[in-house]
């Protein structure tokens, strides 16, 4: 039995395929590759992987890792999928849950990108990492390389949360704070980092194939807890958009092994009206975004003004009869409050982001009382203090 039925690379775009067994960025053509895997070989069975340790790791075959020795683990993946009750009969959706990405190590769901990306990257042998970031992907991409003794470097916005700053810091990383957005802390790699460090592998979003691999294993999760069923609908806050595309991946893989059947869930990306590209282009009924001006919202993770895996995100939804809503920081922040209220849940404005997603699209009648709907809680609060007010009295002991 083979540990990972990966075949080769190939453009979503061009069509062209590349050999998967080099590091490897982007298409001569400009865009992400994607990881395709000769599912024909694959006999295991979801019976067998059952039995396997509940981590992602449970579905290697389908994971671009080629041996077993080459996978650096801090233990990530099989988050919980709660029934959210009390919101669900809030917001008239009964059937509501919710994946709870902030229990991953790192504390989000790039912990799932970093775990497998840097595996991968690792024994294809790149020397060392570079990479920008909104903040919680430096911080696992920081803590998986160390757990591999590979070097990285990390370009962060200086208005990242400060906990990521030091999560990269205590991981031993480079990092370097920009003053502007991610896609400027971009082009700061880009242009700063290869010179300086020869050999270095960029490993930004989409720019190497195998983050997406790791982030697909939430869809394989939510299908594996849900008995090998599909919801009707999945919700994700997106900015890059990589765990959205690695979603989909992940549900046409399972359909074409036969593990699941049926119509695919409708995907729905959320963004923040502080920066909505997807939402804009979805609504125009266009392939490509156009670069947001000004991004800005309380949702950092979502500050990105324009993906380089747009068309596959729009695809994805398109595909999907799925939509694209964006949402209000102010509501953002009242349903952070009222999910922890109402489900001892310390979402991130991400996560939070998907519920007030789910509350617009139930009034519009988008979504009815009955649908089965899975929102992702992509990060953990505690990443982020600031997002509620406390107001305590502060009281002398008795005497
Ligand atoms: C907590 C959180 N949620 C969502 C996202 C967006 O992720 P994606 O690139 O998969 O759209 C990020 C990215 O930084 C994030 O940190």
């Amino acid at each position: 039995m083979t540990f990972s039925a990966l075949s080769h690379l190939e453009c979503p775009r061009c069509g062209r395929t590349h050999d998967a067994q080099s590091l490897t960025n982007l298409c001569a053509c400009g865009s992400p590759l994607l990881a395709r895997y000769d599912l024909s070989a694959v006999s295991t069975t979801p019976s067998d992987v059952a039995t396997r340790t509940p981590d992602l790791w449970r579905y290697h075959e389908l994971l671009p890792v080629q041996s077993a020795s080459s996978v650096v683990t801090l233990g990530e993946g099989m988050t919980p999928l709660l029934d959210l009750a009390r919101l669900g009969d809030l917001l008239g959706l009964p059937r509501l849950k919710m994946k709870d990405e902030g229990l991953l190590p790192t504390g989000s769901f790039k912990a799932r990108g970093a775990a497998v990306g840097v595996s991968r990257a690792s024994e294809l042998g790149a020397r060392a990492l570079s990479m920008p970031t909104n903040g919680n992907a430096g911080a696992a991409w920081a803590a998986y390389a160390a757990r591999a003794g590979l070097p990285i470097t990390v370009a962060m916005p200086v208005a990242a949360p400060s906990i990521n700053r030091t999560e990269v810091a205590v991981a031993g990383a480079e990092l370097v704070l920009v003053r502007g957005h991610i896609g400027q802390a971009g082009a700061w790699v880009r242009e700063a980092v290869a010179d300086r460090i020869p050999e270095v592998f960029d490993v930004s979003t989409l720019k190497e194939p195998y983050r997406i691999e790791g982030k697909k294993t939430m869809g394989l999760e939510i299908a594996e807890q849900l008995g090998w069923r599909m919801p009707d609908v999945i919700v994700y806050p997106t900015g890059g958009g990589v765990g959205l595309i690695g979603i989909h991946k992940a549900l046409l893989e399972l359909r074409e092994l036969g593990w699941v059947s049926g119509e695919l869930p409708r995907l729905v990306s959320v963004q923040s009206t502080g920066c909505a590209p997807i939402v804009a282009a979805f609504d125009a009924g266009e392939r490509e975004s156009q670069p947001w001006p000004d991004p800005r919202t309380v949702a950092f993770g979502l500050t990105v003004p324009k993906a380089l895996g747009d068309f596959l995100v729009l695809d994805a939804l398109y595909a999907t009869r799925g939509t694209a809503v964006a949402v209000t920081d102010q509501q953002i922040l009242e349903d952070l409050s009222v999910a922890g209220r109402l489900e001892g849940l310390f979402l991130s404005p991400e996560g939070a982001a998907t519920v007030s997603a789910a509350r617009q699209l139930r009034e519009t009648g988008w979504l009815g009382e009955q649908d089965d709907v899975v929102l992702l809680n992509t990060g953990n609060g505690l990443v982020y203090p600031d997002t509620v007010a406390v107001d305590a009295p502060e009281v002398d002991p008795p005497a």
